[in-house]
């Protein structure tokens, strides 16, 4: 079972991650967490290229082979393994991030970006079965991006209209695919959002 979790940064990921995985130990389940870009050696280091601010002449491109790179890593050295050994894999981020933020976002082809992402998830084996998109308008993911006090890495960087075509990316991909991606109202409390993801996964039998 692969659980992913995407929206635009600031969108409350990390809080609702942590509740699930204090909700799925509770069920005495085994979950892990992978973030990408990351989640290993080899993908912590492509991530430390895509954020570091001295990168700003990277080319959007690049960007894209970087980021299925790291992923084509963490399928096939944790997720496969941790999938075969019955842990629920939770992914901070997936492959909608790249279609959303490479594709929607800088503009690059969308038919390249699926072909690709499929090569980096072993031909689709390793696609989410569920995937939250926890969706917040860009003025709100902005101050709370700001209030955060932490540096403002390569990708926050990018402009509000990046975002929003961004935001609206991950809206066609959730209405594409309802039957895996669910559309979350994140500007509610974490409570609420909570609340409705686990009915998700309770109608799924998941928890
Ligand atoms: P991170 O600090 O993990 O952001 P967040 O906490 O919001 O998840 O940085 C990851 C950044 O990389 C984030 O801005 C989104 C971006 N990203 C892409 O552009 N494409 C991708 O495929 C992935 C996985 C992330």
């Amino acid at each position: 079972m692969i659980i992913s979790f995407e929206g635009i940064d600031g969108c409350g990921k990390s809080t609702q991650i942590a509740l699930l995985t204090d909700e799925l130990k509770r069920h005495n389940k085994k979950a892990v967490v992978l973030r990408e870009p990351g989640g290993n050696n080899i993908s912590e280091k492509i991530r430390e290229l895509l954020l570091d601010n001295k990168n700003s002449s990277m080319r959007s491109e690049t960007e894209l082979l970087l980021y299925i790179a790291s992923r084509t890593q963490l399928v096939r050295d944790e997720i496969r393994k941790m999938l075969e050994d019955n842990f629920i894999v939770i992914l901070d981020r997936f492959a909608d991030s790249t279609t959303a933020y490479q594709g929607y976002g800088r503009g690059l082809d969308l038919e390249i970006i699926g072909q690709l992402n499929h090569f980096a998830t072993d031909m689709g084996k390793y696609m989410p079965d569920i995937t939250f998109f926890l969706d917040i308008p860009v003025e709100t993911a902005f101050s709370r991006m700001m209030s955060r006090g932490e540096e403002i890495n390569r990708m926050e960087s990018s402009d509000k209209d990046f975002f929003e075509r961004v935001r609206n990316g991950f809206i066609i991909i959730s209405e594409n695919e309802p039957e895996r991606v669910f559309r979350m109202d994140a500007i509610q409390s974490k409570e609420k959002v909570f609340e409705q993801l686990k009915k998700i996964l309770k109608s799924r039998n998941i928890i």
